[in-house]
């Protein structure tokens, strides 16, 4: 049947090595964990450790960060055994495709979008708040905020128009991938130095700081006082989600997005020196160096300034925030960590406009969506008109929307590409037992089973109105499938071995 049409996984490795621009095989496991590392630390740290712990978790944000770090383990132990039987420059999208067929390679490619459009433009917003802080809050509120968000200061009410300097990052970094700058390895590992630096710096003076009252009780109780929002409304604990274990739950939901990016691990396959040993090295490493320090890093947070301020006047740039209000004396560090965050929620911007830039050219040379996501620049070699449409997508999000939203739909995105990725190492087990398989998840079918419910449950726990945005994106991708991408796919209509994400570098 067309719909279930598969690449083989034969034709992606023979296109993938034939050629003299193959990649070349340079990164070792440390590479790969600087890597995953770079890509994965940013505003789920700094932003919405604080929107978990007010408003669902508490202190207790630090069993949030457990729970979810579980479900990507799992998840990421299936992501390696693709990653390392088709080490080319994929993702979900690819291993789908070769897996399970085109129209659930196609449900994947459009989840893709929420996972790294709505991160990119989740992660623009989390920039404008820390910018705005480090100008002293002088962008009014109106020109830094989405139509949906409020705020009553001295009795007066503002309401968001635009965030602007939202916009503005992504103008800036749009226009660096146009012009094809490469992020190279050493400003990588320049800035994850900076990240890692910041979050060891403000644990270990804040940890000084921590008043043990902040963290008790550790969860949210359900007869917490109900607290009074920036936009005048009240906040009550009192429903499953916000309080006890289903708050820890849902802040879970919420602090998954500080895990997204690990898969870019599994992007770089085909680069790694030994994928067999340095893969699952390079996920798993770079996955329990983020949780040990997300789990001290939220420890101290919210030992330093109670849950409840985050709800209030620690909503945004809760970091510097909590640093300004509660350690006396540490105003330069405040600054500093603003400054190294600024840079940090860069580098994560770029990472995801440019995941994005690339799914969007390898399924338009699936022929699955036009041929103008995959028209290269004469001069700079790289997707340009895809790359200024993105923008233009991308930054409709970032001015219009809240964090939250943008962020929870981020997360059931990706969390929805984890769950078909966990059912297609099962599948693949199924179909195809004597495949080489260079690394292979232990325990199948337990490991991908437990990936499935954790990374489901986390799904369920996220608030109704991001389940039906999600869902509602889901039927416009049918939509588009339907009536265009069926009928415009190369394989569908030919049958013919594909170009790949490799031709990317050739061309
Ligand atoms: N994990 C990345 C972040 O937290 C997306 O910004």
């Amino acid at each position: 049947m067309k719909l279930f049409v598969k690449k083989s996984i034969q034709q992606l490795l023979a296109s993938a090595n034939e050629g003299e621009h193959t990649l070349k095989r340079t990164l070792g496991a440390g590479n790969l964990i600087a890597l995953g590392i770079g890509a994965i630390i940013g505003a789920g740290l700094f932003v919405r450790t604080a929107a978990a712990a007010g408003g669902n978790a508490g202190s207790a944000v630090t069993i949030s960060f457990i729970i979810a770090a579980i479900g990507c383990a799992f998840a990421g132990l299936c992501y390696a055994e693709f990653a390392s039987i088709i080490p080319i420059a994929g993702s979900a999208y690819t291993y789908a495709y070769a897996t399970m067929g085109e129209i659930i390679a196609w449900i994947i490619g459009w989840a893709l979008i929420l996972e790294y459009a709505l991160g990119a433009a989740t992660v623009s917003i989390s920039w404008s708040e820390y910018a705005n802080n480090l100008l002293g809050h002088r962008i009014p509120y109106e020109w830094c905020h989405s139509p949906m968000e409020s705020i009553i200061t001295n009795g007066v009410s503002h309401h968001g128009i635009i965030n602007l300097p939202a916009l503005l990052i992504l103008l800036l970094l749009s226009a660096l991938l146009i012009k094809g700058t490469q992020e190279s390895a050493t400003v990588n590992s320049v800035i994850v130095i900076l990240k890692v630096a910041i979050v060891l710096v403000f644990i270990a003076i804040g940890w000084q700081f921590i008043n043990p009252a902040n963290h008790t009780p550790y969860m949210i109780p359900a007869d917490a006082k109900p607290v009074k929002l920036p936009d005048g409304t009240m906040y009550s604990f009192s429903s499953f989600f916000t309080h006890g274990w289903g708050g820890v739950v849902r802040g879970a939901g919420i602090v998954f997005f500080a895990f997204i990016g690990f898969d870019a691990v599994s992007t770089a396959a085909q680069e790694a020196k030994n994928p067999k040993k340095d893969m699952p090295i390079g996920i798993l490493g770079s996955l329990v160096i983020c949780t040990i320090l997300y789990v001290v890093f939220s420890w101290v947070l919210t030992g330093v300034a109670p849950y409840t301020d985050f709800m209030k006047a620690g909503k945004e740039a809760s970091v510097a925030y909590a640093i300004s209000h509660y350690m006396a004396g540490y105003a330069w560090l405040s600054t500093l960590v603003t400054v190294a965050i600024l840079a940090g929620f860069s580098s994560v911007i770029l990472v995801m406009l440019l995941g994005q830039s690339r799914v969007f050219y390898t399924m338009s040379t699936d022929g699955l969506l036009p041929k103008v996501f995959s028209d290269l620049h004469p001069k700079f070699s790289t997707p340009y008109k895809s790359n200024i449409i993105l923008f233009i997508f991308v930054g409709l999000f970032a001015a219009f929307l809240p964090e939250s939203v943008a962020g929870d739909l981020t997360s059931i995105g990706t969390l929805f590409a984890f769950v078909v990725v966990c059912v297609g190492v099962m599948i693949l087990r199924k179909k195809d037992p004597n495949l080489v398989r260079p690394f292979k998840t232990p325990f199948v079918p337990l490991v991908p089973i437990l990936g499935i419910l954790i990374c489901a449950g986390m799904i369920i726990s996220l608030p109704g109105r991001t389940q039906l945005s999600a869902l509602a994106w889901m039927v416009f991708g049918l939509i588009i499938y339907f009536a265009y991408s069926r009928k415009n796919s190369k394989l569908g209509t030919a049958g013919d071995i594909l170009p790949t994400a490799t031709d990317f570098e050739k061309k």
